[in-house]
């Protein structure tokens, strides 16, 4: 079924956000669908069927998106933050893992994690990104033609995380398997089961790493975590590999999405490529732009704890409220012709890595990454053009493909 902006058909049954098909309609099909919730229900009650809750508010305007964002007292993460996990019930990691954690925890264990994350301290991280892209896009060129995701993306941001941790060489090849195992749902043939198997084997890693880094401590997160103390007590077992995990979970598929729309976007609009190639606009600006239309993570969730009113309505206590970064990015009210692919827009104040407390710890590093990616493509690639079919992930979390067949033509 199709959706226009102006077709009279209700909402509800129309745009089941539930459901990951509902997010493999055409680009222009699901902007006018959030246009439409933006002018006609900003503040909407979604019902579900089976699940442990009846349904949950979907709020698709940027102020109310950045209300909630900001509001950790009316509002909790620790109840879940993404929508399968928020009707679920909960998140097993919650109270532990900073992005399911709130109050004086989420606090203390930020700041600790905020060392990791200095830029004093990222910049050789930064420094292997910048190379890493470099090197991978040359290679690509050379080929001529090639699956820009499995060849290109795949290695910059796990290779990049598994720096900031601190895993040495020698582990690498391993870790890459298991969280290939662990987080993937698209591993031909595996069985959950050996999903929840490489699940541990990955926690029990770090929780090695963690005891030699602790005899031994570096500048990198495990060391961080391992030596850290808060209140004179040291981190617990489960509260230092689960944040080493969080570091993969938030930092792997959604930079690696970025990367790969980012081409995808740039063989859509030849006159950015030609913008982005003559230096007519700033790296820094078009990465921006990149994160605002292709807004890898298209929402996040919470929980009310108290009851709030926002666009008239109100939201009860227990509430599961979802904030669709995919809309807000687009709305009229903030962005000038929001439509555009604009990779010399300023302003640009997009919520795509969230906003508040628990904005983005790796925001940084997200941006560098795609910085490093832009830089490659604009100093190797004369002209690039799809060599065949795109294959869209299946998410209502995350946008982005997972197969992007190109043929790169080399810069004179
Ligand atoms: C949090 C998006 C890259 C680690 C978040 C949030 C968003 C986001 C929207 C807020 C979640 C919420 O409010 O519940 C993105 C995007 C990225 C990216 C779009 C890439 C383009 C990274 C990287 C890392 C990372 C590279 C680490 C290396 C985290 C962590 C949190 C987080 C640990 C939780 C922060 C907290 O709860 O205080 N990310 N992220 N992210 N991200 Fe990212």
């Amino acid at each position: 079924m199709t959706l226009t902006a102006t077709d009279p058909t209700d909402l509800t049954a129309l745009a089941d956000l539930t459901d990951p098909q509902t997010f493999l309609r055409p680009k222009e099909e699901l902007r006018a669908m959030w246009q439409r919730f933006r002018a006609e229900r900003p503040v909407h009650w979604h019902p579900v069927e089976g699940r442990q809750v009846p349904g949950f508010w979907v709020l698709s305007r940027y102020h109310d998106v950045m209300a909630v964002y900001r509001d950790n007292k009316n509002f909790t993460s620790e109840r879940g933050n993404v929508l399968a996990t928020l009707l679920e019930g909960g998140d097993s990691a919650a109270g532990q893992m900073l992005a399911v954690t709130d109050g004086r925890r989420h606090r203390e264990l930020r700041n600790l994690l905020l060392k990791a994350f200095a830029p004093r301290v990222l910049q050789p991280v930064v420094d292997g990104v910048r190379a890493r892209a470099d090197r991978l896009v040359r290679q690509a060129v050379a080929r001529g033609e090639c699956d820009f995701a499995r060849d290109v993306a795949e290695h910059i941001p796990m290779a990049t995380i598994a720096d900031l941790l601190g895993v040495p060489a020698a582990d690498r090849s391993y870790l890459l398997s298991l969280t290939k195992q662990a987080l993937s749902s698209e591993e031909a043939g595996q069985s959950a089961e050996e999903a929840v198997v490489a699940r541990n084997e990955l926690l029990l890693y770090f929780s090695e790493l963690a005891d030699e880094r602790r005899e031994d401590p570096r500048e990198d997160v495990v060391s961080v975590l391992a030596t850290a103390q808060i209140d004179g007590e040291p981190l617990t077992e489960q509260e230092i590999v689960f944040n080493c995990y969080s570091v993969i979970i938030g930092g792997d598929e959604t930079s690696r999405l970025s990367m790969i729309c980012a081409l995808h976007e740039l063989m859509q609009h030849p006159e950015q490529w030609r913008r982005l190639r003559s230096g007519e606009v700033e790296v820094d600006t078009a990465v921006e732009e990149v994160l605002r239309w292709v807004t890898p993570a298209m929402h996040f969730g919470r929980r009310a704890v108290a009851d709030v009113e926002i666009g008239g309505r109100t939201i009860r206590a227990g509430d599961v409220v979802t904030l669709w970064n995919s809309s807000a990015n687009y709305d009229e009210e903030v962005f000038a012709d929001p439509g555009v692919f604009d990779l010399g827009r300023t302003p640009n104040k997009h919520v795509s890595f969230g906003y508040g407390p628990h904005f983005c710890l790796g925001a940084y590093l997200g941006r560098a990454e795609i910085h490093a990616l832009l830089t490659a493509l604009r100093t190797h690639v004369a002209h690039a053009e799809p060599g065949g079919a795109a294959r869209p992930i299946h998410s209502n979390f995350l946008h982005g493909y997972s197969a992007l067949p190109v043929r790169l033509h080399p810069a004179g």
